[in-house]
């Protein structure tokens, strides 16, 4: 490879690109100052309007410091009107940047209010906005803040969600504003998503299993397959090479990748094995535990009243095997955890225990509303070891698409 190609290949996508930040009144503002460095470092020019609140937190000095450029502050402030109106400081930007996002500020954009020059420029902007919130758990579970949340989703603006762990207030929750280089890998992704993991091969399983129990009847899971083959089509829309393992369901094979139809988890497995290498593993089937191991060659037929005697045995763990294969484990394999009941602590276990990297568990229960298997609906909390992100109820193709851009950012 020549030179110039390895200078091309390296470039960042952040390269020459402009940002305005605008550091709203939260504790986290000063992880901004972090942020606005590693982003110069990428090549991006920062601008930043610094709210009022904001400034409790950082002073213009540091930020103009590193960002080395003027920060503005106020709406009616003659100077910087006379130097940049308001519109043009809002428009002279291809990403507006909301961090940290307090309830408060939610609450402003989403109702349209324009009483600072914070909230005028993010009026006045015809450029994409993204937000980081950042607030107190209660606060950002409160139904206000989950209507505000929506609006912005529906008015287009890209959420990076909050982390969850301890709060600064001391309480633990969901609320921590996202870490820097979360946010500076979501912005990277937001400028470049195709062609994001152009190179990886990733391989998924899908769907349920099934286990003959003679040539007509079969034991299985309930799972339509939805989450899965989402999955498969956002890492496609990436530009992953993907194999898609997929047990009986009624979808169609999406276009664009491979996909290898399977019947018992014994198949799953022989064709997971099949597919590897792979860079990432990501197993959604829900694989029968059991399978009958005194299978009938011929249809069982009944024997007035007496039950046939299955005999049941365990099930190869895929997840487990393709987490603790010596030569060709994949480098980053997660898992699903399907429970329905303490839903965090049981899917943590799952991840230690299958020795998978990061594990998403989804609720399966059918307390809050309809079931997750079979229906379009999910709501999942995503650990990537420790780390923990709760994410708000949501289509299966957009948390599909959510941890499609987990992974790119991963390899960002
Ligand atoms: N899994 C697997 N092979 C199995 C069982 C499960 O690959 N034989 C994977 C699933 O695809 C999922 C994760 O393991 O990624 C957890 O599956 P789940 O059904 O939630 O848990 P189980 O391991 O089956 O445990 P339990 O039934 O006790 O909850």
């Amino acid at each position: 490879m020549t030179q110039k190609n390895t200078t091309l290949k390296n470039k960042s996508p952040l390269d020459g690109k402009r940002l305005l930040l605008i550091i709203g009144g939260g504790i986290a503002a000063y992880k901004c100052l972090d942020l606005i460095r590693r982003l110069r470092e990428k090549g991006m020019t920062v601008r930043v309007i610094l709210t009022r609140s904001g400034a409790e937190f950082v002073t213009p000095l540091s930020i103009s410091s590193l960002s080395g450029e003027k920060v503005y502050t106020d709406l009616f402030s003659l100077t910087d009107e006379a130097e940049m109106g308001h519109i043009r400081l809002s428009r002279e930007a291809d990403l507006v940047l909301v961090a940290p996002a307090t309830a408060n500020m939610m609450a402003k954009m989403a109702a349209g209010l324009a009483d600072n020059l914070a909230t005028t420029a993010l009026l006045a902007t015809d450029k994409p906005v993204m937000i980081a919130p950042s607030m107190n758990s209660r606060m950002w579970e409160h139904a206000a803040s989950r209507r505000n949340l929506q609006q912005l989703k529906e008015d287009g603006v890209h959420i990076i969600p909050p982390a969850s762990g301890e709060l600064a207030c001391g309480e633990e929750g969901t609320g921590r504003l996202a870490e820097v280089e979360d946010m500076v890998g979501a912005i990277a992704f937001f400028f470049e998503p195709s062609g994001a993991l152009t190179d990886k091969h990733i391989l998924i399983t899908a769907g349920p299993t099934y286990e003959a129990i003679d040539p007509v009847r079969y034991m299985a899971n309930r799972s339509s397959g939805k989450q899965g083959y989402a999955i498969a089509r956002a890492l496609a829309d990436l530009g992953a090479k993907v194999t898609l393992i997929s047990g009986p369901t009624n979808l169609a094979a999406p276009a664009g990748l491979q996909t290898i139809p399977v019947e018992s988890a014994a198949e799953m497995l022989a064709a997971c094995q099949n597919a590897l290498p792979a860079d990432v593993a990501i197993c959604v089937a829900a694989v029968a535990d059991w399978r009958v191991s005194n299978c009938a060659g011929q249809k069982i037929k009944k024997q007035d009243g007496a039950l046939p005697a299955l005999q049941l045995t365990e099930n190869p763990d895929i997840l487990k095997i393709l987490s603790t294969d010596k030569v060709n484990r994949p480098e980053l394999v997660i898992g699903f955890a399907a429970e329905t009941e303490n839903i965090a602590e049981n899917a943590q276990a799952k991840r230690t225990k299958k020795g998978c990297d990061w594990i998403v568990a989804n609720d399966v229960s059918t307390k809050d509303g309809p079931s997750v298997m079979g229906g379009d609906y999910n709501k999942v909390i995503l650990f990537r070891g420790k780390d923990r992100e709760d994410w708000p109820a949501g289509h299966k193709d957009e948390i599909a698409k959510n941890l499609a851009q987990k992974i790119a950012e991963f390899y960002a």
